[in-house]
């Protein structure tokens, strides 16, 4: 695999030595980190903002020994301000670095950028397309706080038209057997059907609900993601419409099984209220912890194999 693009890409050999290399890096951080990435550089070029996988990827490189050389608000600050294509960057760029890390605001975007590239691209995610290493922790995730993968139910809720680590995670679990997914979303913002169409193809049983409370009572993962207002552009009154509807509190909390989890790909604005955080079954910031392990396998696997 010479770039991370799609979650697709993945299948569960790849993904089974992925979350053992990951499983080491946690060994790795906790030990003080390690030296194999020695002399490598990551550039890290960003047009749409980002904590955790910039950081993460950045703490990665550094604890894996590497170096890391970063242009964040890429539209604003690198010579894109000035006109400078996508492809003139990357070819511009893969002379500086071993790997480039890429986040832009179209989808499609990490392709072609890998199309004129020698240098490995990760895709960070593009536009609303796709956010395949945000899926590959949340899978990790699920395995470590579950046990299992295969035979699960989830409820994705929310933006599910504009989320990109949606898509990538139902790529991802298509993968599994007898996977149940539940989507409880805003009308205004439903799965689009080529993931659907994927999910049939892939003998995944799919069901579009409205009852948030209902759902979450009977399902393993409640996965919840955030209505993106940057998505919506001038069109403020849909944006109303999907915001606020699906929120998950206390009075989720109560119905929900004893092991089952709540992730989120964060950030979060209201959708999951802070008297949520200190039960043991909201798991967004373990979620966000575990990044930082699948990026450092990640980069291992891409530039020492
Ligand atoms: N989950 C995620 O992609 O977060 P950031 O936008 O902070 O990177």
């Amino acid at each position: 695999m010479k770039h991370i693009i799609k979650a697709q890409q993945f299948n569960k050999r790849n993904l089974s030595k992925l979350f053992s290399i990951a499983k080491e890096m946690d060994i790795i951080v906790k030990s003080g980190g390690s030296n194999i990435l020695s002399h490598k550089v990551m550039a890290t070029l960003f047009y749409e903002p980002s904590t955790r996988t910039r950081l993460s990827f950045e703490s990665a490189m550094h604890k894996l020994g590497g170096e890391v050389i970063t242009t964040e608000s890429a539209r604003e600050f690198s010579s894109s301000a000035k006109g400078e294509t996508l492809e003139d960057s990357i070819r511009v760029i893969e002379g500086y670095a071993d790997v480039i890390v890429l986040r832009h605001y179209e989808s499609g975007a990490a392709k072609r950028a890998a199309m004129v590239s020698k240098t490995p691209i990760i895709n960070a995610g593009d536009g609303s397309g796709q956010h395949p290493t945000q899926a590959l922790l949340d899978i990790y995730t699920i395995k470590k706080e579950l046990g299992e993968i295969n035979g699960i139910s989830v409820a994705m809720v929310g933006d599910l038209a504009n989320g990109r680590t949606v898509r990538s995670l139902s790529y991802l679990l298509g993968k599994y057997e007898d996977i149940k997914i539940y989507f409880v979303t805003p009308e205004i913002v439903r799965m689009k059907q080529d993931i659907k169409a994927y999910l049939k193809r892939h003998n995944i049983q799919f069901f579009e609900e409205n009852d948030l409370k209902k759902v979450c009572a009977k399902v393993d993962v409640v996965y919840q993601t955030r209505i993106q207002r940057e998505r919506f552009g001038e069109r403020v009154e849909d944006y109303e419409k999907a915001h606020g509807k699906y929120i998950i509190s206390k009075e989720i909390l109560d119905v929900m099984k004893k092991k089952s989890i709540i992730m989120h790909p964060l950030p979060r604005l209201d959708e999951i209220k802070s008297e949520v955080d200190s039960d043991p079954r909201a798991a967004y910031f373990r979620q966000a912890q575990n990044g930082l392990y699948i990026r450092m396998a990640l980069l291992k696997m891409l530039l020492t194999s």
